[in-house]
């Protein structure tokens, strides 16, 4: 049996592509394994969301090859679509180069492979298709990943996306369901919706769903417990998706809608398509709603012609939102992208001090906003035991992590159980109880 090692980098579409990549190569016979020696196909599903990730996947490529000679090596994801046949001019040593748009003729590009074809792509972005496998080897026996739309539409100026994940294309929702109602048999309970832009969701079937009424459906097939769905995009989220959080107890309090800057100068610049009262309109839908929703976003400093004065407009809007969490990050540039052609780029140890001076805020917000949970009872999922610390590891509704012990110690797993945690310390990135 021929063997195959898969290394993933980047965002959950990402780890859920190398779940169906995974599948499909067990479907067409191969066995998977644990480290690239063992392999005869050595895969690296990369990302190229920021900084210099080219040059990362090429070292990483070197060192492959140093170790493993003799293999087929094969690139996959967004570094593989961005640099599409360089890859093979400063990596000889690989024979696949293939993006996520093109998945679905990764069997047959395997088949060439193996009948002595050197070299083979598939780097067309203008297919129609999603991505649908028949098998997908999830990561989690619990909680699965289910893609609903692929690609992105717009165009941040900042933003790699477009270009290396291709034009939207949303999946039908009598297949989204079908899926879900196979997962729920399997004994899963916990479903995340996934796509670069949930909110474009345009559902191709005669039943024509919208996002909101996919998310309620998903949310009310036996077996589920809980519904999350990433990533949204301001300029799309429509109030029925709070309406349906308000009226569906399986969907998950919790929201990520990125801002990426709170000055609409900046917003402006980066062509995001709302300004800082719109996004805030949103927040106070979910402030509104009977749900205590825990909202998270992406915040990028540093990005071209940002003033000082702009970037305490984002300061101000931690503030007045108080996140559960960002994710925040230095602007890196990244090719073909609208925005290398601003002038104004800002020194790097500039951008270091305003990212500093963020994450140093929104640390005494989130120690603030977590503390609030103390003494309350959570539902948490169980995600596994830490020895290390003897506690076990449970998520909230919010996606926190409440770290909790039993009363008494407990020789059972109860991983992917279902328990009510009281809350009784806090910190800024975790909550730690008891079960009760
Ligand atoms: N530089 C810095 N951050 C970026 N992101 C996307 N592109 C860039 C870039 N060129 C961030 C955005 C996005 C998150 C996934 O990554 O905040 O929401
Ligand atoms: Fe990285 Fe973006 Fe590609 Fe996801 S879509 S793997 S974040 S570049």
């Amino acid at each position: 049996m021929k063997k195959f090692y898969i290394e993933t980098f980047g965002c959950q579409m990402n780890a859920h592509d190398s779940e169906k990549v995974i599948g499909t190569l067990i479907d067409k016979g191969y066995g998977q394994v644990e480290s690239p020696e063992e392999a005869d196909l050595v895969l690296y599903n990369t990302c190229s969301i920021r900084d210099k990730a080219e040059q990362k996947v090429f070292n990483r490529l070197q060192e492959f090859k140093r170790k493993n000679k003799g293999k087929t090596f094969g690139v996959l994801g967004c570094v593989a679509q961005q640099e599409g046949e360089r890859i093979f001019e400063k990596a000889p040593h690989v024979s696949l180069v293939c993006g996520s748009a093109s998945y679905n003729h990764l069997p047959q590009l395997l088949v060439q492979l193996e009948t002595g074809n050197r070299r083979v792509t598939g780097l067309s972005l203008d297919t129609e298709d999603t991505f649908e496998t028949p098998m997908t080897r999830r990561d989690n026996p619990h909680r699965a990943y289910i893609t609903i739309i692929e690609g992105c539409d717009k165009a941040c100026a900042y933003c790699v996306v477009p270009y290396t994940r291709g034009p939207e294309r949303s999946r039908t929702s009598e297949s989204v369901l079908r899926e879900t109602r196979e997962l729920a048999e399997l004994g899963y309970s916990e479903i995340q919706l996934l796509g670069q832009n949930v909110n474009s969701y345009r559902d191709p079937s005669p039943a024509a769903l919208t996002f909101a009424q996919l998310l309620d459906a998903v949310g009310r097939v036996d077996g589920i417990r809980r519904v999350r769905f990433t990533t949204s995009h301001p300029r799309d989220f429509g109030k029925d998706i709070i309406d349906a959080m308000d009226a569906n107890p399986n969907l998950c309090n919790q929201v990520h809608l990125p801002v990426q800057s709170g000055s609409n100068n900046v917003l402006a610049a980066m062509q995001r398509l709302y300004t800082r009262e719109d996004y805030m309109r949103r927040i106070e839908w979910m402030k509104n709603s009977h749900r205590n929703i825990a909202i998270s976003t992406d915040i990028i400093v540093g990005f071209p012609g940002e003033s000082e004065r702009d970037f305490e407009q984002t300061l101000a809007l931690l503030d007045e939102v108080e996140y559960d969490s960002i994710f925040s990050f230095k602007y890196s540039q990244r090719p073909n992208t609208p925005a290398l052609k601003l002038d104004d780029h800002i020194p790097d140890g500039e951008k270091g001090r305003r990212l500093t001076i963020l994450q140093e805020k929104q640390r005494t917000i989130q120690l603030r906003r977590n503390a609030d949970y103390i003494g309350h009872v959570e539902e948490v999922m169980v995600e596994g035991f830490n020895k290390a610390t003897g506690q076990w590891i449970g998520r909230t509704t919010q996606h926190k992590t409440l770290n909790f012990t039993t009363p008494q110690p407990t020789e059972e797993s109860l991983t992917g159980r279902y328990l009510s945690v009281r809350v009784l310390r806090a910190g800024p990135n975790s909550l730690v109880g008891e079960a009760v």
